[in-house]
């Protein structure tokens, strides 16, 4: 049992991870409610597995329980989702005393924490992820938002949960394509800042991804925490230290778009890819080795996961790619920065990357 804590100054919380917590989840979760009731939103396939035993348990303890059923997948992260959404909250006579319970992967964690923000100009919320992304990153760090016409999360507001209660145990019942892709934001961890960390995935990622608990927890303990500190020191990605966070994202933005935010390349894995470019355009600047970019590339395949354009599915050229970037949200006066490493968990914000030698790097990148 971990607890971790965001040390944020007026809105800190922290972030229990426990295999079992969710037995015991109306003990975790009372010291944050009032009014003796809470509103739960989850997704349809969440609510499948888990909404009724949590239920349960909540009542036993004397809460009332109001769920709101979304349907799995982006969608919901839409306007008419919120709109949807905080009617009903409305309807139920929510208050601002109120809180909030997300309970399923970053589609739910993000459109109620948006909703939290906004509701009667703002109410609580907790996390309670269900995917491994969630848990080692979206139920972290206050981000939340809805899709707008022109992209992803390109709505939302920065908005803390007051407690995130993350039970590895719950990935026994995930689809393995999506523990898979949450694990590479785990790796992402190790090669932002901690090579220790990634040598441990190079070990041991097979087992975390056969669902050995003990791989998990670690694994989930030293991302949250990673997670944590770097965004007590940069809550709102000013700095540029957040920015971090985003290593492959950009690549992997651009990926997602000219997949069409489809299952044939789901976020994590368009994250993968976008990590492998990453450290491959750095060898092109200079910046690391061959030899380090190789490694990164050779993890990703040991576990199945994208490591370029090709294992991505993806077959545009650098110019089609470089498109799909410019509706990137990081997009300032018309540069983009982009994450390079100088070696294994060196990673660094480079503001000052052409965009035409990135369109030339990814006509040749395999
Ligand atoms: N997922 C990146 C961040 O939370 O900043």
């Amino acid at each position: 049992m971990s607890k971790i804590s965001v040390d944020l100054a007026g809105n800190g919380y922290d972030i229990l991870v426990e295999a079992g917590a969710l037995e015991h989840v109306a003990t975790h979760i009372m010291p944050f409610v009032s009014n003796k009731r809470v509103f739960i939103i989850t997704d349809k396939n969440v609510a499948d597995r888990w909404l009724l035993p949590i239920t349960a348990k909540l009542k036993k303890s004397g809460l009332a329980i109001s769920s709101h059923i979304v349907a799995a997948g982006e969608r919901s992260k839409s306007w008419a989702g919120l709109e949807q959404l905080t009617d009903w909250l409305l309807d139920q006579g929510a208050e601002r005393s109120d809180i909030l319970i997300a309970l399923g992967g970053g589609v739910i964690g993000d459109l109620t924490g948006f909703a939290a923000s906004i509701l009667k100009r703002g109410c609580q919320f907790i996390q309670i992820p269900t995917s491994l992304l969630a848990q080692v990153d979206s139920s972290v760090g206050g981000k939340t938002a809805i899709n707008s016409r022109a992209g992803k999360n390109l709505i939302g507001r920065f908005n803390q949960p007051k407690y995130v209660l993350i039970d590895p145990l719950v990935l026994n019942s995930l689809p393995d394509r999506e523990l898979r892709a949450g694990y590479a934001e785990v790796v992402k961890y190790g090669l932002i800042n901690n090579p220790l960390f990634f040598e441990w995935c190079e070990q041991h990622g097979a087992n975390l991804l056969r669902r050995d608990p003990d791989a998990l927890s670690y694994a989930i303990t030293q991302s949250v925490q990673t997670k944590a500190s770097i965004v007590a020191e940069d809550e709102k990605e000013l700095s540029g230290r957040r920015a971090l966070l985003n290593l492959g994202h950009t690549f992997g933005h651009a990926l997602e778009a000219e997949t069409g935010y489809s299952s044939a390349l789901v976020h994590g894995e368009a994250v993968a890819a976008g990590m492998a470019l990453a450290y491959h355009y750095s060898v092109r600047r200079g910046h690391c080795t061959d030899a380090e970019a190789q490694r990164v590339t050779a993890h990703l395949d040991s576990v199945n996961l994208p490591h370029g354009l090709e294992s991505a599915g993806v077959k545009a050229s650098g110019e089609t790619l470089i498109q799909h970037m410019l509706h990137d949200k990081k997009m300032t006066g018309g540069n983009l920065p982009f994450l390079l490493a100088n070696g294994i968990g060196q990673t660094f914000l480079a503001p000052d990357v052409d965009l035409n030698d990135i369109a030339a790097f990814l006509d040749i990148a395999a």
